[in-house]
C-alpha cells in the first residue's frame, strides 16, 4: 500500500494493474495521485465559521465578477450551503437549479423547492428523467452506473442549463470525504472531475466552483447552521449524489426505482427516530423464492442498512430493537410490490461501504 496524503492508503491494485481499476478510463491519474489530494483540510478545531464564509464570499466575488453563474442544488447539507454561500454573495446573477433526474426519493423535488423558496431562494426545477435513465441504460456495473450519473449531469444537463444563460461557472457541493473516497479508489464519487483528469473548461465549457472542498461533513452542517439553514437540512442524513441508482443493484430503470423509493420511504419514517448517521433501502438483483396468498411468488429482495458513522469513512451497523426490525420488514412486504425477502445489513465499513453501488 501507498500513502497518497497521510491517512489515505491506496491500494496497491489500483497502481499496478489498471485492467482492475475502477477508473479504467483515466489512467494518467495513477501518475499524478499525489496532485489528485491537493487540497488541505480545514478540521472542525481548526474552522473558524464566520471567517470561513467571510473569505468564501469574497472568493466566489472575485473569481465570477460581472459574469453569471449556475447553481446545482440536490438537496444535501453540502450542495444547500454552497447555495446559500453563492446567492448571499451573487444574488441575482446566480442562477439555482434543481434538477430532477428521476432518482430522488419521494416528494423531494417539491420539499426542496418550497424550502428555499421560504428563504428566498429561487429555485427553477428542471426534468432530466430521460436524460438519466437514457444514460443508465443497460447498465449493470458500479463505476458504470456512476459514470453514466456524472456523464448525464455535467457535460449533458449542465453544458446545457450554464450556455442557456451565459454562464462560465458552476457552483457544487463536493467535500474532503468525497475526493479522498474516489482518490483512494473505493467508488468514483459522482462530482469528482478534475481529480480523475477531466478539465472541465475544456470538456464541458465551464468551470466548477466548490467553495466547501477543504470541509467533511460535520464541518459542513457547522457552517449550513450559521448561514440560517433550518435543521432539517443541516442535520439531514447524507444522500448520494448518484441518489437511489446508488441503491439499486443491477440496472437502473423507472420501474426498479419507484420500488426502492416506496421502500426508501419506510425505512426512513421508520428508522428516523434512531438518529443514526444514514439509513437506507437497497433493491438486490437476485430473486428468491417467497410464498404469497399460498402461492410460490419468485419475488425480490429489500435489503436495510442503518449505520452510526461521524464522517462516513468508517461506520457500524445501528443495533436496531429487533421488534423495529419484524414492523420494517412486515410494512416493506406489504406496500411494496413483488417484494418477498428483507434483510438487515450487519457488516461494518469497512470492508462494506455505506451505499452498495
Ligand atoms: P460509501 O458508499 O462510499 O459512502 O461508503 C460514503 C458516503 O458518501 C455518500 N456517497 C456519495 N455522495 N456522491 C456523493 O455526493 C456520490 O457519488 C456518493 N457515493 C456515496 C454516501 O451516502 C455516504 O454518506
Amino acid at each position: 500500500m501507498l500513502s497518497a496524503v497521510p491517512g489515505t492508503l491506496v491500494p496497491e491494485w489500483c497502481l499496478n494493474i489498471c485492467g482492475r481499476c475502477p477508473y479504467r478510463h483515466a489512467h494518467q491519474y495513477h501518475d499524478n495521485r499525489e496532485d489528485m489530494m491537493n487540497v488541505t483540510e480545514i478540521t472542525m478545531e481548526e474552522l473558524d465559521i464566520e471567517q470561513f464564509i467571510s473569505q468564501k464570499t469574497d472568493e466566489i466575488l472575485n473569481t465570477v465578477g460581472d459574469g453569471a453563474a449556475v447553481n446545482a442544488l440536490s438537496g444535501g447539507v453540502d450542495s444547500a450551503t454552497v447555495t446559500m454561500l453563492a446567492h448571499n454573495a451573487l444574488g441575482p446573477k446566480l442562477k439555482t437549479y434543481f434538477v430532477n433526474n428521476g432518482l430522488m426519493r419521494e416528494g423531494e423535488p417539491e420539499f426542496i423547492v418550497g424550502l428555499f423558496h421560504d428563504l428566498g431562494v429561487h429555485v427553477e426545477l428542471i426534468d432530466a428523467r430521460k436524460e438519466f435513465f437514457s444514460e443508465l441504460k443497460e447498465k449493470s456495473d458500479p463505476e458504470e452506473k456512476r459514470e453514466a450519473i456524472t456523464r448525464a449531469f455535467y457535460p449533458i444537463v449542465f453544458t446545457r442549463l450554464a450556455a442557456e444563460c451565459g454562464a462560465k461557472f458552476v457552483f457544487q457541493g463536493t467535500n474532503y470525504t468525497d475526493i479522498e473516497e474516489t482518490v483512494a479508489g473505493i467508488k468514483r464519487q459522482h462530482n469528482i472531475i478534475e481529480q480523475l483528469g477531466i478539465d472541465p473548461v475544456k470538456e464541458y465549457g465551464y468551470r466548477i466552483l466548490e467553495p466547501l472542498l477543504q470541509l467533511r461533513k460535520p464541518a459542513v452542517r457547522a457552517v449550513a447552521k450559521a448561514l440560517g439553514l433550518p435543521a432539517s437540512i443541516s442535520d439531514r442524513p447524507p444522500f448520494p449524489g448518484p441518489a437511489l441508482a446508488a441503491r439499486v443493484i443491477g440496472p437502473v430503470t423507472p420501474e426498479r426505482i419507484l420500488l426502492v423509493r416506496k421502500a426508501t420511504a419506510i425505512v426512513e419514517d421508520t428508522l428516523s427516530s434512531t438518529g443514526a448517521f444514514q439509513f437506507l433501502a437497497i433493491l438486490h438483483e437476485d430473486r428468491v423464492t417467497g410464498i404469497r396468498n399460498g402461492q410460490r411468488d419468485f419475488g425480490m429482495q429489500i435489503e436495510v442498512r442503518c449505520w452510526e458513522s461521524t464522517d462516513a469513512k468508517t461506520a457500524t451497523p445501528t443495533r436496531i430493537p429487533f421488534t423495529t426490525l419484524e414492523a420494517l420488514a412486515d410494512r416493506i412486504i406489504a406496500e411494496v410490490p413483488g417484494i418477498v425477502s428483507v434483510t438487515y445489513n450487519i457488516t461494518r465499513k469497512p470492508p462494506s461501504t455505506i451505499e452498495a453501488v
